[in-house]
């Protein structure tokens, strides 16, 4: 989501900082900024709103005087709008403690209320401010005299402060600090996000991934969940949170400083693919217990009352994040909530249909497309309210909605959106387990239930990502076809338009998804023998239907891959199978769409398609 970088030895620390939030600012790149501990102990804190040239440029005009040791940051908004006072790195009052964190803290509010009435000051919006203002009071607790004792005699009160900070922290977090009294030691620690250490010949590192420091040192330690580190520039330390000290193995690092930026994938894409069980639990990190509570009041402004109150549900969007619209509108519909869906550039007519009692859901990764920020403006003008579900905090579309639900995906690099996608499922599915609770349609058990079985998703995502060498075998026996069909049923249905889009975008073929009934409407027609379908057909109602598209298509020659569970596998005759695990038929576009972008991954790779940047798009359409 973030980059953090860290330094501490006696080569150049602003420009190694600066150097790897460059070499990070694929992470995200909203804003940035650095702090080091001068040769007098003096904090130099720099930060800037935009890209890490710009900090670059601020830091060359102004530099600090000798720094031996600091940290920095690049950032993706997820807690307060991309701004100068809200990036990278954040002080506490003293002005002396600072901190970079890539994460979310779940408990941010409560510890921020707690801080506030101890006489604490906020500069930010963040959640991140908390745990500088708490390492001040850890700090006060330990009655710390700074100035009657020499610097290296404080890394004991340092460290302990440090550690009963960060057993107060309930979320996901990697943090670094720096404390300038003690400018010898960086502490770092680890809870679901990633960070590791550099070590080097007199000096050592500290980052979100390699590629920070790979220029300096192969030699890493990867920190694991519940980890700290102490990093002085002749060694590093490391413990468990209860302060016991562990013992790490280095590895030696093998990619260069390009594949290190994609993870050692060799497409951003497919790393992206491989982070969508992570999206999926960032996205629903905090805000799914209970279900029907008030729990996303504070933070979307969305409350029971307003929820029982819409009597219909509007999605608008555009390309992946329409398809994720149409699965919102199966789901609620599901749950007998009124909802339709349309692309945004489709919508003019119907704008004017809507009136007070209408919650138009805007979907977009970006929070700038074009034909989004316009559908939402004309459904205002007639008198809706608009929820924005996006992965960008502060974009417009986030201005101006009425309620807004953030995605946690992390910055999407690739074109082709796949994480996002999944970010958006999860909000939504999210927002339909709350829709349902608040309005009585799921009692407590069975709002229990659902809310078990979607904190589930993330696991069987994974399983289902080990499945990517077959899937990518099947891929390759269709790489020289020059058209496709997905075809699917009700909350399927979507994904199929999905998996024919996603195709479409990075290989240039031609593919059409089609709801399964469809077909003998028309589409069957165009079967020929040895065209590749794909039959999206996990258990559930539309099983048996869908068994017989299959049979349809199979006698006039399609060669049918179906995607199935172990028991829809025993009904669907197909030519081959892709098998996911088991999951309630609800859920199952959260996982039936994964082999769909690893098939369409492969299928591009074989044909050598530029799959980052395919020809012809755009990330961000802008322009209507
Ligand atoms: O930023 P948005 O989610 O609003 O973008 C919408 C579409 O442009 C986007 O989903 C596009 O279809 C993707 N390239 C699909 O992979």
């Amino acid at each position: 989501m973030c980059g953090i970088t860290g330094y501490i030895g006696d080569n150049k620390t602003t420009d190694i900082l600066i150097d790897g939030l460059k070499r990070l600012e694929y992470r995200g790149y909203d804003s940035c900024g650095i702090a080091v501990v001068d040769a007098k102990n003096e904090l130099y804190l720099r930060r800037v709103s935009g890209r890490v040239d710009a900090l670059d440029k601020l830091v060359a005009g102004d530099p600090a005087k000798g720094p031996k040791s600091g940290v920095g940051h690049t950032r993706w908004a997820t807690h307060g709008a991309p701004s100068e006072d809200n990036a990278h790195p954040h002080t506490d009052c003293t002005g002396r403690v600072v901190v970079v964190h890539n994460g979310i803290i779940e408990n941010y509010l409560d510890l921020k209320e707690k801080l506030q009435a101890g006489g604490h000051k906020f500069k930010s919006e963040t959640d991140t401010e908390v745990i500088a203002h708490l390492m001040e009071e850890k700090l006060k607790s330990l009655h710390v005299q700074e100035k009657a004792v020499r610097a290296e005699m404080l890394e004991p009160v340092f460290f302990e402060a440090f550690r009963r900070t960060v057993a107060e922290l309930k979320g996901s977090f990697a943090l670094s600090m720096v404390w300038a009294s003690c400018p010898a030691m960086l502490l770092a620690a680890r809870m679901h996000s990633p960070l590791v250490i550099g070590l080097g010949k007199g000096e050592n590192f500290i980052a979100s991934d390699v590629s920070a420091f790979l220029k300096f040192t192969k030699r890493v330690v990867f920190l694991n969940d519940g980890e700290m580190a102490a990093v002085r520039k002749d060694g590093v330390d490391y413990y468990d949170f209860k302060g016991k000290k562990t013992s790490k193995d280095a590895v030696t690092i093998q990619w260069d400083s390009t594949m290190a930026e994609k993870g050692g994938y060799k497409h951003f894409m497919l790393k992206e693919i491989h982070e969508q069980a992570e999206s999926v639990e960032n996205t629903l990190r905090g805000r799914l217990l209970p279900l029907g509570g008030d729990i996303l009041k504070a933070e979307t402004g969305l409350t029971t009352a307003s929820m029982k109150g819409f009597a219909a549900l509007q999605f608008v969007a555009c390309g992946t994040a329409y398809h994720a619209c149409l699965v919102g509108r199966f789901l609620f519909e599901n749950f007998g909530i009124p909802a339709h869906a349309d692309v945004a550039s489709e919508f003019t007519d119907r704008a004017k249909l809507m009136h007070k009692d209408t919650l138009v859901v805007a979907i977009s990764q970006s929070g700038e497309t074009a034909d989004t920020l316009f559908a939402v403006r004309e459904a205002k003008a007639a008198g809706a309210r608009v929820l924005a579900i996006t992965n960008t905090v502060g974009s417009t579309l986030t201005r101006e909605a009425d309620y807004v639900l953030h995605t946690h995906c992390g910055p999407e690099i690739g074109v082709a959106s796949t994480k996002a996608f999944l970010g958006q499922l999860a909000a939504i599915y999210l927002l339909a387990g709350h829709f349902a609770a608040a309005r009585g349609i799921l009692s407590s058990t069975e709002a229990r239930r659902y809310a078990e079985d979607l904190l589930k998703v993330p696991r069987l995502i994974e399983e289902t990502l080990a499945g990517e060498k077959e899937i990518a075998k099947v891929a390759e026996a269709f790489a020289a076809s020059e058209h496709f069909l997905f075809i699917s049923r009700h909350i399927n249905y979507p994904i199929a338009l999905e998996g024919a889009l996603k195709i479409k975008e990075i290989s240039y073929v031609h593919a059409e998804g089609y709801a399964a009934g469809e077909m003998k409407h028309g589409p069957i027609a165009i079967i020929y023998k040895g065209m590749p379908l794909l039959a999206v057909a996990p258990t559930g109602r539309a099983l048996e239907l869908m068994a017989g598209n299959v049979e349809e298509a199979k006698a006039r020659g399609a060669d049918v891959v179906a995607i199935v569970d172990a028991a829809s596998r025993k009904t669907v005759k197909a030519n081959r199978y892709i098998v996911l695990p088991d999951a309630p038929e609800l859920f199952t576009p959260l996982l039936t769409v994964i082999p769909l972008q690893i098939f369409a991954y492969y299928v591009a790779l074989a044909k050598k398609c530029d799959i980052d940047k395919p020809r012809n798009l755009a990330k961000s359409v802008t322009v209507r």
